[in-house]
C-alpha cells in the first residue's frame, strides 16, 4: 500500500487506473482503524478494483470543546491493518493540504434540516464539518463507490442526500454496525472508557433492543417509550443525549401509522459520547 500526503499525487496515482477503466473505491476515516473499519475496507475491495482509504482528522467536525486534540492517532498501525485488508492507498493529508487557506473562509457544503436534528443538535456544525470534507475527498479521489458504516446512520443519511442533491457520480455503499461481544457498537471513542464504563456501556444497545422489542409487540406511545429509555439508560450509569424512535423516510419523529422506523440514540459515559440505533420494520 501507498501511502500519499498531497492531493496531487494521489491524483496522478488515479489517474492511470482510471485510464485503464480501473473502478475506485473509497474509505474515508479518521483513523485509529478497529475492525468496524475493516470491514468497509473489505466490502471495498469486494466492490471495486482499486481502493482508496483516508485518515484526516477533520477539525472541521469538532466542536470548540470537543476532543480533536486528544483524538487517537495511529497511523502506523493503521497503515498496517490497510495493508493486510488489501487496501491499494492511504491518503493521509495534513491539515494545509485540505485546507490551505485556513479553516474559516473554506467553502462549506450544508445538507439542512437533516444536519440541525439529532446528533447536528447536539453538536452544532457537526455535518456541516462532516459532508465540506466528504465532499471535498469525492472531488479529489473521484471514486465510483464509497463505503460508510451504519453506526452513524445520520452521517449515513446526510451524505447520501448530498450526493443526490448535489449529482456526484459516486455510489454510496453501506456495512452494517460492527459489535464487540457485549454487543457494545465499535468506536475509536470506545478507546477513552474505563473497564467499569466498558462493563457499563452495552446498556446503550440493551436499551435500544428491549425498546425495539416494546413497539414489535404492539405499543406505540412513543415519546413514553423515549422517556422510559432515557431513564434506563440513566439508571445504567450513561448520561442523556438523545434517544428517538423516528420514521426511516425524513428521520421525523415517528407516529403509530409508520411501519418503517428507526431508534436513533447517543448517550454519555464517561468522557464518551456513545451513539447507536436500530431499523425496525413494522
Ligand atoms: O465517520 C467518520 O469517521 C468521519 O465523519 C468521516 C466520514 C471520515 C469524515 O471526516
Amino acid at each position: 500500500m501507498l501511502t500519499l500526503a498531497t492531493i496531487a499525487s494521489l491524483r496522478n496515482e488515479l489517474k492511470a487506473h482510471r485510464q485503464a477503466g480501473r473502478t475506485i473505491a473509497f474509505v474515508p476515516t479518521m483513523g485509529n482503524l478497529h475492525a468496524g473499519h475493516i470491514q468497509l475496507v473489505d466490502k471495498a475491495v469486494q466492490s471495486a478494483d482499486i481502493v482508496v482509504a483516508s485518515i484526516f482528522v477533520n477539525p472541521l467536525q469538532f466542536g470548540k470543546n470537543e476532543d480533536l486534540s486528544s483524538y487517537p492517532r495511529t497511523l502506523q498501525e493503521d497503515q498496517r491493518k490497510l495493508t493486510d485488508a488489501g487496501c491499494h492507498y492511504l491518503f493521509a493529508p495534513n491539515e494545509d493540504e485540505v485546507y490551505p487557506n485556513g479553516r474559516d473562509s473554506q467553502t462549506r457544503v450544508e445538507v439542512p434540516v437533516l444536519s440541525d436534528l439529532y446528533c447536528g443538535e447536539a453538536r452544532p456544525g457537526h455535518f456541516s464539518g462532516v459532508t465540506t470534507v466528504v465532499c471535498k475527498l469525492f472531488n479529489i479521489v473521484q471514486p465510483d463507490i464509497a463505503v460508510f458504516g451504519e453506526k452513524d446512520y445520520q452521517q449515513l443519511r446526510i451524505v447520501r442526500k448530498m450526493v443526490g442533491d448535489l449529482c456526484i457520480a459516486t455510489e454510496i455503499i453501506s456495512v452494517p454496525v460492527v459489535r464487540a461481544e457485549s454487543g457494545l457498537a465499535l468506536s475509536s471513542r470506545n478507546g477513552y472508557l474505563s473497564a467499569t464504563e466498558l462493563q457499563q456501556a452495552p446498556a446503550l444497545r440493551q436499551v435500544i433492543r428491549q425498546t425495539a422489542e416494546q413497539i414489535t409487540s404492539g405499543r406505540s406511545d412513543y415519546s413514553q417509550l423515549e422517556h422510559e429509555a432515557t431513564l434506563a439508560l440513566e439508571a445504567s450509569g450513561f448520561r442523556r443525549d438523545y434517544f428517538r424512535i423516528v420514521r426511516r423516510t425524513d428521520l421525523a419523529p415517528a407516529d403509530a401509522e409508520d411501519k418503517k422506523l428507526v431508534i436513533l440514540a447517543a448517550a454519555w459515559m464517561g468522557p464518551s459520547r456513545l451513539i447507536d440505533n436500530q431499523e425496525l420494520d413494522l
